[in-house]
């Protein structure tokens, strides 16, 4: 056995605005650590030391089998010293020395120093200045003002800050996982209150803090604060990611006890407190009636440009202008869906191994977000589509009209008060409950007005579809105007309606005939307003299925073959193809992931003979993931939280030209499901919780993102609304809900630009992996959406899904795959045995050749 060594996981420098790190993606323990690992097993009783420059330093030993196969290994001991919150400034360095552990064997593993040297700070460049200027205007426009009492912000532009609490060491930019960005700057909120504004920072707190606690710090101190300036911040923030749910606990949807005890604190020693929410969902917010904070500030995840964004909104440089993509529910017990949100826990991570289904039962049906809460009269702590201005704004409805095909509109929107700003008009309507029962309100469309000055004026003209309009009948297999009275509303926001006008339809009518696809393996019942004691989610039937055998999801599924359109020259390619060849081109060939490995994370094998261009495809739906630094935008939800059609079209085509000049062919982006639960762990890189308003942002990243010539990829199909066991769950609900609300915003971005290609996700759906669902990838989208693009599947669905049905099924493109025959010999026996027919394969050569030789 080879002596024991102590090596670096991954040697990427340490990067103080990443306070999360990679590894937590895989293990929240992890986070802000740098992570090291021993080439043996290790005696986990005779414990080591671990100095950081010469202090002895706490320490985190694992046992991983997750990134053991990497090194050819079944397991592997990992070494985490948690180092944010000690490194803190650009290009400081750290000494890490580990000694006294031993292998198994007994033998001492060497005493190891390591240099852990932070990333130097990065000014912005000139050559990006365009792109930057968009990043900027994004978190701009994604933070949301929650509360402002008695205007305590603006605040005044040279005040002293007293800033509170560790989160404002370990601000947030962006979400981990697929979702993280590499940017080439980052403008952190410590900086940028530093550099970009008028502002001083309180030296005392800003030291007091840096340990990351959220400790009250002395009486002294306090009062010292309070004679620079009678006003509190207090930052909290959260991360999120891919992977692992977040949970409803302490630090995670409530504050911690040391939180919640310094709002209590700072409220009640300055005449007024400002919080700020830097987290990737939404939390407990109680607090701010609690405690009456003045001020209440949303700034998700917004990029590279975060920070000095906030600042800006701060000092009144920038009036905000972003409303909440999500109801803000006062506690999780008030969302029906709460229920069946399967809450695990995240020590226990159901990976692919696990020998066990879960099935999430969607009893709150088409109750999901507003829907629920405005139709049951439940108060949110924020509705949806709320965010307060510095300044007012009148709308008026002009001119109103219906004639049988869409309702058309005129609105004019005044800035009536005293400085410059957007606004976001919100069009709902209320549906007749003539055949089934309709939410109050949903949301059919909505417009940002350019920045208007005082007294401007801007008119907005408005057109709503009949598509817009329907319900999902199941029995007619159809999307039906009902029949009866339909009332459309404006507003600032979903609980802030004026009614603007109505029609009366005499007769319902098909808007657009279909076929059930995709029924649920048995009857749910669904939560109804008529009835909602009987029928409020109980969550019973969603849990662990202990016999994989028996439940594993594998209800019948109708097969049609869909061809691809496409041109003579790729249909010739495709048809001269052999078995082998075909059997090599589907299997995607990565070495590796994103920013950590190859700087990609999957690249279509160059199949001999055939003039494949290098086409590697990379995660991004903030910028590129790769390891080149790039651009960062905002998280989706942030990006959506603009309610910006035209700036999400600017995010994609920046996004899609920095990806051009890195040689990246396809972004993995955007990620739209529908948030169903606030603790879903893909929560901030998904849009919203309303499928119109994720549709329609989403569709138009994807224009602006085409149009570069970058392909995008809309995904996860369908219905990932849980990470911890995302490869080990079922969602079950009924067909309406599936198309009222999560098959919804695919097809309203599908039908404003058609991605290049989209990806199934890794759950199962009604009886089915939706990576192996013919009639979810052929009938919904290829038939219903017209989709002619390739179809992936998502990275290792492998692990719970055989690859041979997911080929028959119509996916074209397994993912990542590998460079070896460890796939290819599995297709090839497909065929052999029949079990994969040869026609199949050609064609999803074709989708993928489409794309390609594009
Ligand atoms: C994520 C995808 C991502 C892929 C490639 C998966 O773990 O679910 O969203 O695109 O990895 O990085």
């Amino acid at each position: 056995m080879d002596t024991t060594v102590l090596f670096r996981l991954k040697d990427i420098p340490f990067d103080i605005n990443d306070p999360d790190g990679l590894m937590y993606m895989l293990d929240h323990d992890f986070g802000g650590c740098v992570v090291f690992a021993f080439s043996n097993l290790i005696d986990e009783t005779r414990t080591g030391k671990v100095f950081v420059d010469g202090k002895e330093w706490r320490y985190i030993l694992k046992k991983d089998t997750n990134l053991a196969a990497a090194f050819h290994k079944e397991a592997i001991y990992l070494l985490g010293v948690k180092l944010s919150g000690y490194i803190i400034e650009y290009g400081q360095k750290a000494i890490v020395c580990a000694e006294g552990f031993y292998d198994i064997n007994g033998s001492p593993v060497q005493k190891t120093e390591f240099v852990v040297a932070a990333k130097e700070d990065k000014a912005p460049e000139k050559k990006y200045e365009n792109h930057d200027a968009i990043a900027l205007q994004a978190a701009q426009e994604g933070i949301v003002l929650l509360k402002n009492e008695n205007n305590v912000l603006p605040l005044t532009s040279d005040a002293v800050l007293n800033i509170f609490g560790g989160a404002f060491h370990s601000f947030r930019n962006s979400a981990v996982g697929a979702g993280k960005i590499n940017a080439r700057c980052i403008k952190n909120l410590r900086e940028s209150i530093l550099k970009f504004s008028d502002f001083s920072l309180n030296k005392e707190l800003d030291e007091f803090y840096k340990d990351l606690s959220n400790l009250i710090p002395s009486e002294e101190m306090l009062l010292r604060a309070k004679e620079k300036n009678d006003l509190g911040i207090v930052v909290i923030s959260r991360a999120s990611g891919e992977n692992i749910d977040n949970t409803a606990e302490k630090g995670s949807f409530y504050l911690t006890d040391d939180e919640e005890k310094l709002i209590e604190k700072v409220s009640k020693v300055f005449s007024q407190t400002v919080v700020i929410v830097n987290s990737g969902y939404p939390i407990d917010v109680r607090f701010a009636e609690k405690y009456q904070v003045d001020g209440l500030i949303y700034c998700g995840f917004c990029g590279m440009f975060g920070g000095k964004a906030l600042v800006q909104i701060l000092d009144g440089r920038v009036n905000p202008s972003g409303k909440l993509p999500d109801t803000w529910a006062k506690d999780l017990s008030d969302i029906p869906a709460d229920k069946n949100f399967f809450k695990i826990s995240r020590y226990n991570v159901l990976d692919g191994n696990a020998n066990v289904w879960i099935d999430s039962v969607y009893e709150e049906g088409i109750y999901v977000g507003y829907r629920y809460f405005a139709t049951f009269g439940v108060k949110p702590a924020y509705p949806f589509g709320y965010g307060l201005s510095y300044t007012k704004f009148s709308i008026r409805c002009q001119s109103f009209s219906y004639d049988g095909k869409s309702v058309k509109l005129t609105v004019t929107v005044k800035n009536i008060g005293q400085k410059a700003g957007k606004c976001v008009v919100q069009f709902y309507v209320s549906k007749p409950d003539t055949t089934v029962e309709k939410p109050k309100i949903e949301l059919v469309e909505f417009e940002k007005t350019t920045e208007l000055q005082c007294g401007e004026e801007q008119t907005l003209n408005i057109d709503i579809p009949n598509r817009f309009l329907t319900y999902y009948d199941e029995k007619k297999a159809a999307y039906v105007l009902d029949n009866g009275e339909y009332v459309l509303y404006l507003g600032e926001d979903s609980q802030t309606l004026c009614k603007i006008g109505g029609f009366f339809i005499e007769e319902a009518l098909v808007d657009k005939q279909v076929k059930n696809r995709m029924l649920p393996v048995y009857r749910i019942n669904e939560l109804s307003k008529y009835e909602p004691e009987n029928s409020y989610p109980k969550g019973k039937k969603t849990g662990i299925k202990e016999d994989v055998i028996a439940i594993e999801p594998k209800a019948k599924r109708e097969f049609v073959l869909v061809r691809c359109q496409t041109s003579e020259k790729i249909s010739a390619i495709a048809d001269n193809m052999t078995k082998e060849q075909l059997a090599r081109f589907v299997i995607c060939s990565s070495d590796g992931w994103g920013m950590e490995n190859i700087g990609g994370a999957g690249v279509v094998y160059p199949v001999d003979g055939l003039n494949i261009p290098e086409y590697v495809v990379a995660d991004g739906n903030s910028g590129v993931n790769i390891q080149k630094p790039n651009i960062g935008f905002p998280s989706g939800v942030s990006i959506c939280a603009s309610f910006n059609k035209d700036l999400a079209e600017e995010i994609g085509r920046v996004i899609g030209e920095e990806a051009d000049e890195n040689d990246i062919k396809l972004i993995l982006a955007p990620g739209m499901n529908i948030h169903r639960h606030p603790l879903c762990g893909r929560q901030p890189e998904y849009f919203s919780e309303d499928p119109y308003l994720a549709g329609k942002m989403a569709g138009y990243y994807v224009c602006g993102l085409e149009k570069t010539g970058v392909a995008s990829c809309i995904k996860h199909c369908l219905a990932n609304n849980t990470e911890t066991a995302r490869k080990r769950n079922q969602s079950i609900m009924s067909e309406r809900t599936l198309r009222e609300i999560y098959f919804k915003p695919f097809e309203i971005a599908m039908s404003i630009c058609q991605p290049t290609s989209m990806m199934t996700s890794y759950n199962a759906l009604n009886g089915c992996a939706t990576s192996a669902d013919p009639e979810m990838i052929n009938g919904l989208f290829r038939e219903e959406c017209g989709f002619n693009g390739f179809v992936m599947t998502d990275w290792g669905t492998y692990d719970t899904v055989n690859v041979v049905d997911m080929l028959k099924a119509g996916n074209n493109w397994i993912a990542p795959g590998s460079n070896d025959d460890t796939f290819t010999k599995l297709v090839l026996q497909g065929l052999r045995e029949g079990e994969l027919d040869e026609n199949v394969l050609r064609e999803s050569a074709k989708f993928i050749l489409n794309a390609v030789l594009k």
